[in-house]
């Protein structure tokens, strides 16, 4: 670096002369005005504010001067870096504005676009509410069992005491699988699982089966070829038909709510003695409108049959009936859900419409 030095003459020091240093700064300001993009002004730094640009070597050479020069060409080159690291500051304000209006718009989320989100299944009230009867008898104690839905026709008929000629047999009523020789029909109850389990497990027995059966009736709002039922066994030492009461009165205040009247009507099923049939108090009418449609003026729902088990099934699955005794029952969960929900058309429930089903929630 150059020392103090009176003869110097300042108009020597080129980097120093007046055309020099505004020329430096017109260049800078040019080179500022034609950025146009951060990166470009960032680049730009280097040449006209760096320690090597022109402005910064004339202030290195200022030290140089004589005193007597050294104030007023302090003062220009100050102004004139001054005004190069304003522009600077001010475009740079300017793109990083231009920058951030760039990316609002060309980022912008339009938030009412519909979105590709996939609509979500929801599982069938009917799988719910089977669900909630297993939950509630494995809460008492008992086992859930299984059977096939094509069962032998001897498990479905003949097990449970239908005689040869019963009605029900008959080819209006249950789906036969073929060949007829097989004799393997599509259950048509669930019933014959009493007759399994009794086999399998032996007793003292306590059991639920849910499940779908199978009849040759025709779909409408009332009635749908394949539906489900629970069933009931409980076989021990002891049993009676209060125990029978109980446990119904317990499953419909589960399903319908504590306080359902119900009550047990005389009935016949072969595989039961005595045999009942189970109903509930109409939810619509209460017995008080006899031209009520939901009870047609009865009063009272059928819900399912039931009875005390017959000493010739228990005899048929290896039990000791004089020892043993046991009750049985047969609910429908469809029949249930329709006077739960107030579903007016069993159709709704084998469409597979998950708008049907998301009425139901998301139980789990
Ligand atoms: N299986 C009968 C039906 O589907 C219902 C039934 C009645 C089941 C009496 C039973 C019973 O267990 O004891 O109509």
């Amino acid at each position: 670096m150059s020392g103090p030095n009176t003869n110097y003459d300042p108009v020597e020091v080129a980097v120093l002369d007046p055309e020099a240093v505004d020329a430096a700064v017109a260049s800078a300001l040019d080179a500022v005005a034609g950025a146009t993009s951060l990166d470009e002004l960032k680049a730009l730094r280097a040449t006209h504010q760096g320690d090597k640009s022109a402005l910064a070597l004339a202030n290195r050479e200022i030290g140089a001067l004589p005193p007597s020069a050294k104030a007023e060409a302090g003062k220009r080159v100050g102004q004139a870096r001054g005004r190069v690291n304003q522009a600077f500051a001010a475009r740079q304000l300017e793109l990083e504005a231009e920058r951030d209006e760039r990316i609002l718009t060309e980022e912008a989320v339009d938030v009412t676009l519909p979105t590709g989100r996939r609509p979500l299944g929801r599982r069938h009230p009917i799988e719910l509410m089977s669900e909630r009867i297993a939950d509630l008898f494995v809460g008492m104690g008992w086992e859930i069992a299984e059977g096939p839905e094509i069962e032998a026709e001897w498990f479905n008929f003949d097990a449970l005491n239908f005689d040869a000629d019963h009605p029900a047999r008959q080819m209006q009523d249950t789906f036969y699988v073929d060949p007829p020789e097989a004799g393997l029909v599509l259950r048509t109850h669930t019933s014959p699982v009493q007759a399994r389990t009794l086999l399998d497990r032996g007793v003292p027995v306590y059991v639920a089966a849910i499940g779908r059966v199978f009849r040759t009736d025709e779909l409408d709002a009332t009635h749908m070829p394949a539906f489900h039922q629970v069933e009931g066994l409980a076989v021990d030492e002891g049993i009676t038909m209060a125990h029978l009461k109980g446990t119904l009165d317990r499953l419909a205040s589960e399903l319908f709510g504590d306080g359902i009247t119900t009550r047990l009507r005389p009935s016949y099923f072969p595989f039961t003695e005595p045999s009942a049939e189970m109903d509930l108090r109409c939810f619509v009418c209460r017995g008080e409108d006899p031209d009520c449609r939901t009870c047609k003026g009865t009063g009272w729902i059928e819900w399912g049959g039931c009875g005390m088990v017959n000493r010739n099934v228990l005899t048929a699955c290896g039990v000791d009936p004089d020892r043993y005794t046991g009750f049985a029952f047969g609910m429908g969960i469809d029949r249930a859900l329709m006077f739960r929900t107030g579903v007016s058309d069993m159709r709704d429930m084998i469409e597979g419409d998950v708008r049907f089903d998301a009425q139901f929630g998301w139980e789990i």
